[in-house]
């Protein structure tokens, strides 16, 4: 076979692929024959979340990919998801169906900005936000994800300063919840940002007791809203165990495949955004698809790499966060 070359600028292999080729039987067969796993965020396309052998948040997928016995994994998300995946399983080999699948938040935070940012407090703690680069992670003490920050910045003790980075809306968000002041990078995620406040209070007006279940992401004038705050992962378990049948989602509506799944009876809205565009989808994960899936499993590119002395020091602060929040679901 012709050994493909990657393009840095297209950042996917870009071959044709036989149009009568059934894509999730191939990708099945390669899977096998490679050993390989696909771990796959909720704001992926329906397809890819339903080929893949995980799907979670960020702190799941962490866990996924730092406990298989896999010897590929298939990252089906951002660039910062595969980069802690790689940090946390070196030896395996870590593929991202396009390498620039990136993230608002990871380039709001260039690591030697932050660098110049974290000298002006030399006292206080680092705790960053997993949506960062490993550059950025290894100027932190600890990473936290949606599912745990909350339960992190409590173990820190009330007398230390505490930087958080890189979302403002997740930052803003802890410090009214645990009452703690924190030095806040201001970084925001392009899609929570454009939910719009006046368009959710209508939409709440018509379908009178739907509880509003947000992302902390979101900003603080849709969060006063929610009923309900929290990761992807808790947002859908949220939804199943709860009784009512009609909810309103601020987040990325691709979490809404796995909760209509979950509960096919029970109605899911997403929240407006601000324009009539389809800006609650990321355009960051939907990069990936299932044409760039195969073709990433097919000729195991494009690879996430990177050089040890920066891996070794962005694995110590995910390692603290595994540690601290073991009782975290
Ligand atoms: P979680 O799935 O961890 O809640 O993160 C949401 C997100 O924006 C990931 O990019
Ligand atoms: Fe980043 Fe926001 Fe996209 Fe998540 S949804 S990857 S935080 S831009």
């Amino acid at each position: 076979m012709e050994i493909p070359v990657l393009d840095p600028a297209v950042g996917y292999i870009n071959r044709p692929i036989d149009r009568f080729l059934n894509l999730f039987d191939e990708i099945e067969r390669l899977k096998t024959e490679k050993k390989a796993i696909i771990l796959a965020h909720y704001y992926q396309e329906p397809d890819i979340q339903d080929i893949a052998d995980y799907i979670g948040d960020s702190l799941g997928l962490a866990r996924q990919a730092a406990e298989t016995d896999a010897e590929i994994i298939v990252f089906a998300g951002v660039h910062f998801m595969a980069e802690t995946a790689k940090i946390l399983s070196p030896q395996k080999k870590v593929l991202l169906p396009d390498l620039n699948a990136g993230c608002s938040l990871a380039d709001a935070c260039p690591a030697d900005e932050f660098a110049a940012f974290k000298a002006q407090h030399p006292d206080h703690i680092v705790v960053s936000y997993i949506n960062c680069t490993a550059g950025t992670k290894a100027l932190s003490d600890i990473i936290c994800t949606s599912s745990n920050a909350e339960h992190i910045i409590r173990q820190i003790p009330e007398d230390q300063g505490i930087i958080f980075a890189p979302d403002r809306n997740l930052g803003r968000w802890l410090i009214k919840q645990t009452g703690r002041d924190m030095v806040v990078w201001d970084g925001v995620c392009i899609v929570h940002q454009m939910f719009s406040e006046q368009k959710l209070v209508r939409m709440k007006v018509r379908n009178p007791g739907a509880p509003v279940l947000a992302h902390p992401e979101c900003e603080p004038e849709v969060l006063r809203h929610a009923d309900f705050v929290g990761s992807t992962s808790q947002i859908r378990r949220f939804a199943k165990e709860d009784p009512r049948t009609t909810f309103i989602v601020a987040t990325e509506e691709g979490i809404l495949h796995q909760m209509q799944k979950d509960s096919p009876g029970k109605t899911f809205i997403g929240a407006p955004p601000e324009s009539g565009c389809a800006c609650n989808q990321c355009p960051h994960m939907r990069l990936n698809t299932i044409e760039k899936l195969y073709l990433c499993l097919e000729h195991e590119l494009p690879e996430i790499t990177m050089d040890e002395a920066t891996r070794l020091r962005a694995k110590a602060p995910i390692d603290r966060m595994l540690a601290m929040s073991a009782a975290v679901k």
